[in-house]
């Protein structure tokens, strides 16, 4: 049940750090090592592609696994929406291998393309929260995500749980191949588990950011780059598809061409900072929306920060950096949809699980 909370989406945003505890005991064995079937890493190494396939929030978590995959294993990757990869399918390489994320492992634009994948004879694995679910029976390989059922529509506990699996995985991959770790992800990913929990205890900062700035705007934008572009795209999903403002996330670099022509005085843009290869020209773009009148919200890991910001994260390792930053949207996105006096575990037109194509 709910317990003492309103909605589900606050529980299992609130269950985070206990999810991300939970799955480095998963996967650890009785030595204290992170462990996986070491037949699914055999068979990453054997590919010479991996094809990250999902929808909505599964599909913003790939891109970020896609980032951990490549800079830990050197493997290239790719991230595809399943509805568009199954009927445009892109020339692939001589070995892909498959990796479905999907939370239910019962999306159907999913599975038609792990249809398709069996066919042809590929390798595939399933990250999925549902054990026992169609992904999950029907790919070669599964690994669970532990974050318990997750029965606010809007997901929030299993996008940080597939992005903890991928980053086990990514781990677990170069060491299978022999390069140099890195990082210690069993000690890192416990970091985090407390950034995260530090972060939620300052919800009443991103309830009053909500009800100041988002609880009457007709629009609102996130901006960000690399990294924090991928996370973006998951905090504009989860704001729109909860508060019903309409909004979207845009790699900063792009405002310029085309984009800023939407700033009106007022305008909400949330610019996220958390790599330093990138902060000086997000925070450029923040400024140059600022002059054409947007209210801007800089939120910045610590150590990129400036006195202007209006929260500062935790640092982490630069890898692991959404786990913690998609916090105070997810938050942002709870409280615009609660004090929009919107069913916030059930957001008008969508359900839990997508069965149609
Ligand atoms: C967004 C949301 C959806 C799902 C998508 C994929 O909050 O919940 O976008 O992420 O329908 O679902 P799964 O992961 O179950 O395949």
């Amino acid at each position: 049940g709910k317990g003492t909370y309103p909605y589900y989406m606050a529980k299992e945003i609130d269950e985070q750090p206990a999810v991300m505890r939970k799955i480095i005991q998963n996967y650890q064995n009785e030595q204290g090592e992170l462990e996986m079937d070491p037949e699914i890493l055999d068979s990453i190494l054997a590919s010479d592609r991996i094809y990250i396939v999902a929808c909505g929030t599964s599909y913003n978590a790939g891109w970020v696994g896609k980032q951990l995959l490549e800079k830990t294993t050197n493997i290239p990757t790719e991230v595809h929406l399943s509805s568009e990869f199954g009927y445009n399918m892109p020339l692939l390489t001589e070995k892909p291998f498959f990796i479905f994320l999907s939370q239910s492992g019962e999306t159907a634009d999913s599975r038609q393309v792990l249809v398709q994948v069996n066919e042809m004879g590929y390798p595939s694995l399933t990250l999925t929260n549902v054990p026992g679910s169609t992904l999950s029976r029907e790919a070669q390989f599964t690994l669970l995500l532990y974050a318990g059922p997750e029965i606010a529509v809007a997901s929030t506990k299993a996008y940080t749980a597939q992005i903890a699996v991928m980053s086990i995985l990514a781990e677990l991959t170069a060491k299978a191949k022999g390069l140099p770790v890195e990082m210690d992800v069993a000690h890192e990913l416990a970091i985090v588990a407390s950034a995260i929990e530090s972060v939620i205890d300052d919800k009443e900062i991103f309830e009053q950011l909500s009800l100041t700035h988002l609880s009457t705007s007709r629009n609102a934008f996130y901006i960000g780059r690399g990294i924090d572009y991928y996370l973006v795209m998951e905090a504009s999903l989860k704001l729109k598809e909860v508060s019903y403002v309409q909004t979207e996330g845009f790699a900063a670099g792009e405002l310029k061409h085309g984009t800023i022509a939407l700033i009106e005085d007022n305008t909400p843009v949330i610019s996220i900072i958390t790599d330093k290869k990138t902060a000086g020209h997000t925070r450029g773009n923040a400024h140059e929306v600022i002059s054409r009148g947007a209210h801007s919200m800089i939120i910045s890991m610590d150590g990129l920060n400036q006195p202007e910001d209006a929260y500062v994260l935790p640092k982490v390792h630069e890898l692991l950096t959404p786990l913690v930053s998609v916090i105070p949207t997810q938050l942002i996105a709870y409280y615009t949809s609660l004090h929009r006096g919107n069913d916030v575990d059930k957001p008008r037109n969508l359900a839990k699980s997508v069965t149609v194509e």
